[in-house]
């Protein structure tokens, strides 16, 4: 009888909320969005799929923050996309106040929620998040990591030509040009990608991968929403089945990998409590060292959230 919410309904929280009603996990998704007819008309739109789809879970769409209440899980979708020629970093302005005020608007209606941040600057709006609403690190991560070892994985399965679902992959970093894709973490069907591809076959998509993001803004004039949407709805999969499955998310780090006071993405163990481990892998120095990049990057991004308030 879980209860699910997912704040804003844009593209990425529309799809998420209708990615999650197809798998049937949960009792209640609630669309919340300040533009509170447009959520119900999404929600009632994706409600109208469900004979057809077959589905129970209810929809509903509202810009009251009382209809979260006792919500187990919150997806926070919310803020302005990137535009053609934005880093997502450009956002933060906007998205910090926005991402912080939907926080403590859920936590007056929710007790102990696990919240899941898919709002850019991602590593920093999960920062943010996590200051605003008091919860415990473990029930406060943002997607990022399934969406970028995703389009990994999708340009992998186009150029061997094999199905996405035997290529196996992890990344870590932050969600931008510094994220760190690891080919020797890659697999298809078991096997390690780099006997499969040659280095400079990998090397472009390990490129075009950190980039991801920003070619399909470049084609679209907006950013994605099919993907980050169904990446935000499998994590929620993972918490209400308590699935223990690893993926990368942005995570607090305490020490891990030789951070802390930081989120960035990193292996975790996703279940019932939100993030129950986060893994450590034995990176070599060349891995090492591009993981320190990325999290320098998302340190500057930090600090100029802390500059605006
Ligand atoms: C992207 C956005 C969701 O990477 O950050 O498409």
């Amino acid at each position: 009888m879980s209860k699910v919410t997912v704040v804003g309904a844009g593209n990425v929280g529309a799809t998420c909320a209708n990615v999650l009603a197809h798998a049937d996990l949960v009792r209640d998704v609630v669309l919340l969005d300040i533009k509170g007819d447009f959520a119900k008309g999404k929600a009632l739109d994706s409600w109208q799929q469900a004979p057809i789809d077959s589905y129970s879970t209810r929809l509903t769409g509202t810009d009251n923050y009382a209809d979260t209440a006792d919500s187990d899980i919150v997806v926070i979708t919310a803020g302005i996309p990137r535009r053609p020629g934005m880093s997502r970093d450009d956002l933060i302005a906007t998205n910090a106040k926005i991402v912080s005020s939907v926080t403590k608007s859920i936590m007056e209606h929710s007790k102990n929620p696990i919240i899941i941040v898919v709002s850019n600057p991602l590593d920093v709006m999960t920062y943010a998040a996590y200051t605003a609403s008091g919860l415990d690190k473990s029930r406060v991560f943002g997607m990022a990591g399934i969406l970028d070892t995703a389009r990994y994985r999708a340009f992998l399965a186009t150029a061997l030509d094999v199905s996405p679902k035997d290529i196996q992959a992890m990344l870590l970093g932050g969600h931008g040009d510094t994220m760190v894709p690891l080919p020797r973490y890659t697999t298809v069907a078991g096997i390690p990608v780099t006997e499969l591809i040659s280095d400079k076959d990998l090397d472009a998509i390990v490129q075009r991968t950190k980039k991801g993001g920003g070619e399909l803004v470049g084609l679209m004039g907006t950013s994605a929403w099919y993907a980050p949407g169904a990446a935000a709805a499998q994590m929620v999969g993972a918490i209400i089945r308590d699935e223990h499955r690893i993926f990368p998310c942005c995570s607090l780090l305490t020490g891990e990998y030789g951070l802390k006071d930081i989120f960035l993405g990193v292996p975790v163990k996703l279940g019932k409590n939100g993030i129950h481990e986060v893994l450590e892998l034995k990176l070599n120095s060349d891995e090492m060292k591009l993981m320190n990049t990325s999290a320098d990057h998302v340190k500057k991004v930090i600090e100029v959230y802390h500059s605006l308030a």
